[in-house]
């Protein structure tokens, strides 16, 4: 009888030298399949125990488990011992260093606009103000006729407006909201009174030179309530001016002014020095004009379903990034808007530095 045990030491010899050279855990499983897969050497071996007679198969069954069993050892601690070794690495690789000293300069920031906005919700917040919100994009209704502009009247041009393509059903022009007043429109329509809100956002216009941008930042305010009158405006916005600049009171003049939705309207002007080529406010003979207000129009109450014989109410509005221009000193609007990270981490602020009336706001 030739020795059997002869090729089964071949078989033996070839895999684990093959188990031995594997050096990742892919190889070790290439192994495995060609030895105990469903078609590997050792699986039919295994296999051609059942058709051997009962004395072939007592002398060869026990070197065939124990090959199997021994590679299978093999295989095993093989792949364990990659494994770890994988680990290690991985664990090296992704290492971090605490002792490391932290980037020294910030890239990004809050622009400047983003930063006064939130001032300003700040402080209104802090007189009952809530925020209101509309969409940038608004049907003429709601950004002109709600708000008594008549309708082929060149205020509506005076807005220098940009129009959307007509909607080819109905003929329907939207248009990109020219200026945050229709989210008093909605509010109106919305909620009964009292109101109390203030609505930040972005606004557009055709108009393009140093101190306009198409898209610019408005921030809109609407008091409605019972036997509301221009004093209550007054005090309301020379507080609000006063704290925004950080001043214990405003030298403030209101000029009478036309707006379609306010009567009477009135423009709010700081008193204001020059001369020194800074801005210097409250003092000198000059004047700074800050917003716009005046006493909500009764065609706007009754275009809002609200009874102005019952309730009566203020409105304002103001340029944002105009406001962030003159209180940190930003010479010139239209680099606002150009996304240049240089001008950001001059002008920007550190996302840590939120506006809050307790910790100040500047
Ligand atoms: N909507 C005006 C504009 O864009 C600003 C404004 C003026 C808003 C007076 C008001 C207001 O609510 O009362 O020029």
């Amino acid at each position: 009888m030739p020795d059997s045990s002869a090729p089964l030491a071949i078989l033996e010899l070839e895999l684990i030298n093959a188990i031995g050279s594997a050096t990742t855990v892919a190889e070790v499983q290439a192994v495995r399949v060609a030895a105990l897969g469903k078609t590997g050497t050792i699986s039919g071996l295994l296999k051609g125990m059942g058709a051997m007679s009962p004395d072939a198969r007592r002398e060869q069954g026990p070197m065939i488990n124990g090959l199997r069993d021994r590679v299978s050892a093999a295989l095993a601690s093989k792949k364990a011992e990659l494994d770890a070794a994988e680990l290690d690495a991985r664990l090296l690789s992704e290492r971090i260093d605490l002792t490391l000293p932290a980037r020294p300069r910030r890239k990004g920031g809050v622009h400047p606009t983003m930063q006064v906005m939130d001032e300003m919700i700040a402080l209104f917040a802090e007189m009952g103000f809530a925020v209101a919100e509309g969409p940038d994009i608004e049907d003429d209704f709601h950004n002109f006729t709600a708000l008594n502009f008549p309708p082929k009247h060149p205020a509506r041009e005076m807005h220098d407006t940009f129009f959307l393509k007509p909607d080819p059903e109905t003929g329907e022009r939207k248009v990109l909201r020219t200026h945050t007043s229709p989210v008093q429109v909605r509010t109106m329509l919305s909620q009964t009174p009292p109101i109390r809100i203030i609505a930040p956002g972005r606004t557009f216009r055709k108009d393009s030179d140093a101190t306009h941008t198409p898209m610019f930042h408005q921030i809109e305010g609407l008091v409605i309530g019972k036997d509301i009158h221009m004093g209550h405006l007054k005090t309301t916005l020379e507080t609000f001016v006063a704290r925004f600049f950080e001043l214990d009171g405003v030298d403030a003049r209101f000029r009478p002014h036309h707006f379609p939705f306010t009567e009477p309207s009135a423009e709010m002007d700081i008193r204001c020095d020059r001369s020194g080529g800074k801005l210097v406010l409250n003092e000198g003979d000059d004047w700074l004009e800050i917003l716009g207000c005046g006493m909500v129009h009764p065609n706007v109450l009754r275009s809002c379903g609200i009874d102005p014989d019952e309730w009566q109410g203020f409105a304002f509005g103001m340029g944002v990034d105009r406001m962030a221009m003159l209180k940190y000193g930003v010479p010139d609007l239209r680099p606002m808007f150009e996304a240049d990270i240089r001008w950001l981490a001059h002008y920007g602020f550190s996302a840590f530095a939120a506006p809050n009336p307790a910790s100040g706001l500047s």
